[in-house]
């Protein structure tokens, strides 16, 4: 019985863990047209992930099939064009477990922001470079956030320190004589609860090693299963044998420690 509820609880656990996430490499969020990428499904389980994308035009095209090169799990595109921008994620092959998702913008002009592809994480820094095609004879680049102007920076690069929520917006940069960068949506995540469970690690659901996922609650429901016919046949045999031994077992077969056993009552005659 202990083995069975070990399984139960990591199948409680494991299950909650099962989004996974889309690496983007180089890992940013704009391009340069001509440029290529390569997405990679972080998951290396056999579950069979597809990399999908949903551009203007098109949705739920499939890797492999409709755009990029490559198997489930990795995909490239050896030549970016404007269109390719969009949100790509990762599915499971049932199609229903589809998880975090990145948006990738390509710019048609000469001039990108590097932003992060994932959320960043409340009280880190963020920092923004602008970035043009050709190299600027002035670095200084302008940022603005949902259409105004934050600051101005004469690197060309810009750090947000201990991010919150309120930072979270539309990003884009100008550099004077190249142009601007296509707008980045940057969303802020929160900080991991560490407060709502006293006592309890950090995170309670440690990512599960590849394949127990999916084999754990199969084996869980089997033995819970089995449990349960086990003590179904058990009182069924009792009841039949006769009907009042039921009572007496109730009555007297209680051990010290507080567990029920089959055992006969003390006064069984
Ligand atoms: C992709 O587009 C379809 C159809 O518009 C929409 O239902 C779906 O939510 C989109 N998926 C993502 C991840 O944006
Ligand atoms: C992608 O961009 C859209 C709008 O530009 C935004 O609403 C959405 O939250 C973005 N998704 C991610 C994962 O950044």
């Amino acid at each position: 019985m202990k083995e069975t509820c070990l399984l139960c609880l990591m199948f409680l656990f494991c299950s909650k863990s099962n989004q996974t996430g889309v690496t983007v490499s180089p890992s940013r969020s704009q391009f340069f047209e001509g440029e290529s990428v390569i997405l990679n499904c972080e998951d290396d389980s056999s579950a069979g992930w597809t990399l999908r994308r949903n551009i203007s035009g098109e949705t739920r095209t499939q890797c492999g099939s409709e755009w990029g090169s490559g198997d489930g799990l990795s995909c490239k595109i050896s030549y970016l064009f404007k269109e390719d921008s969009g949100v790509y994620w990762c599915e499971s092959r049932g199609g229903g477990a589809s998880s975090m998702v990145v948006n990738i913008s390509v710019s048609g002009g000469s001039v990108i922001l590097q932003s992060p592809v994932l959320p960043v994480m409340e009280g880190h820094d963020l920092t923004l470079s602008c970035q043009s095609k050709t190299p600027p004879s002035n670095p200084s680049a302008a940022f603005y956030k949902d259409g105004s102007l934050i600051r101005t920076e004469p690197t060309g690069h810009m750090t947000l320190q201990h991010v919150s929520r309120s930072d979270e917006g539309l990003y884009k940069c100008h550099i004077r004589d190249h142009g601007e960068s296509p707008s980045s949506w940057i969303s802020v995540s929160e900080k991991p609860s560490t407060t709502s469970a006293p006592g309890f690690p950090v995170s309670p659901c440690p990512p599960c090693p590849p394949l127990l996922h999916i084999w754990l609650p199969v084996l869980g429901s089997v033995v819970l299963l089995v449990s349960l016919i086990a003590i179904l046949w058990r009182c069924l045999q009792w009841n039949s044998k006769d009907p009042d031994s039921v009572y007496s077992v109730v009555k007297y077969s209680r051990t010290p420690n507080g567990c029920w056993t089959a055992a006969d009552p003390p006064d069984s005659r």
